[in-house]
């Protein structure tokens, strides 16, 4: 199997999911070919929950880490889950080339980051 869905499927395991119950697991490959994870982190307060995708890009950056390739997805879902909006526009910082796939058992999509948020704002727009 896919190594990178491999490690996605592992933290998935590990994701803090108490008030949906819909746990999701992230996993990214940097430029350098590591893997770095990351899982829902939920919270009483439902508007302070981490994604996945977040928490792995935060536990990537934190490694010293900024460039990535690719990244897996799996959830509870029996389709394949595209990332919010927040996490787009933070996917989107470190690349816009980054190809997520997001599996459901062996069915996976594929997208770029930049067919996912077209038109981002980015750190061109500030100077
Ligand atoms: N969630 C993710 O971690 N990633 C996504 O791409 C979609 C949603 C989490 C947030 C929350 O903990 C749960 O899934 C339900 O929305």
């Amino acid at each position: 199997m896919n190594s990178l869905r491999e490690a996605a499927m592992a933290v998935q395991q590990r994701a803090y999911a108490p008030y949906s119950g819909f746990r999701v697991g992230a996993a990214l490959e940097t430029s350098e070919g590591t893997i770095v994870t990351g899982c829902n982190v939920e919270n009483a307060a439902y508007g302070a929950t981490i994604c996945a995708e977040r928490a792995a890009i935060a536990a990537a950056v934190a490694t010293g880490y900024t460039s990535f390739t690719r990244l897996a997805l799996v959830s509870d879902s029996p389709r394949p889950i595209t990332p919010c909006g927040t996490c787009r526009q933070v996917l989107n910082e470190f690349g816009p080339g980054i190809v997520v796939e997001s599996w459901a058992g062996d069915t996976v999509q594929r997208w770029t980051v930049s067919e996912l948020l077209p038109g981002a704002f980015s750190r061109e727009h500030l100077s």
